[in-house]
């Protein structure tokens, strides 16, 4: 029997209300019947990384967290930009996973939205940059600014821009294509 195909998303932003969750909410409408998306919203329980914790035995939270990106096929970031950088709590994330490569190879898309008009772009750089350390895939319209991001979305989770509809459809259809490959 094939396994169910499931995508994982994560946020950058643990802010209620937060722009960048809502984004990832609006995916699921984009995403095939028979594949299971979640959205993981453990990271803000992750300790701070400490490499002699991972040598020993990670605690619970880090299990789970590397188990839920183990069982993926793929993951879809979505995150703001703080102070030029990518937020804190999605780096300490991502360098728990450094060790374990659970990420190793597998498909991934990758979204910086903000209010601004450049769209976080020191942030994406930056993710990227990290995530090319985990020998990830980035997807082909896997790479994704959304600049002026209040104006593109409902408060709902519903695309508003047009333009931006068919950049997440597109994007979609790549790790889907990928996953499926
Ligand atoms: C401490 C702080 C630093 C920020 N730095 C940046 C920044 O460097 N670039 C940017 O485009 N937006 C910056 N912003 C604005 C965020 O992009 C904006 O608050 C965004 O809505 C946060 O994403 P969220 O709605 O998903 O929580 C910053 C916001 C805060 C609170």
């Amino acid at each position: 029997m094939t396994k169910q195909k499931k995508i994982v998303a994560i946020s950058g932003s643990i802010r209620e209300g937060s722009s960048n969750t809502n984004i990832l909410k609006a995916l699921s409408a984009f995403i095939p019947e028979g594949i299971d998306y979640i959205i993981y919203n453990g990271i803000q329980d992750l300790p701070h990384f400490n490499p002699d914790i991972d040598r020993m035995k990670p605690p619970a939270v880090v299990e789970d967290f590397r188990k839920t990106l183990d069982e993926s096929h793929a993951l879809i970031i979505c995150t703001p930009e703080y102070a030029k950088g990518v937020p804190g709590v999605l780096k300490n994330a991502l360098d728990w996973l450094v060790s374990s490569a659970e990420l190793y190879k597998k498909p991934v898309a990758v979204i910086t939205a903000s209010p601004s008009i450049a769209g976080g772009d020191k942030a994406h750089e930056s993710l990227l940059l990290t995530l090319g350390m985990l020998d990830v895939t980035i997807v082909k319209n896997g790479s994704l600014l959304v600049p002026t991001v209040g104006t593109k979305f409902t408060n709902d989770a519903k695309v508003s821009d047009e333009n931006t509809k068919q950049s997440l459809v597109a994007l979609i259809n790549s790790i889907v294509d990928e996953i499926n490959s």
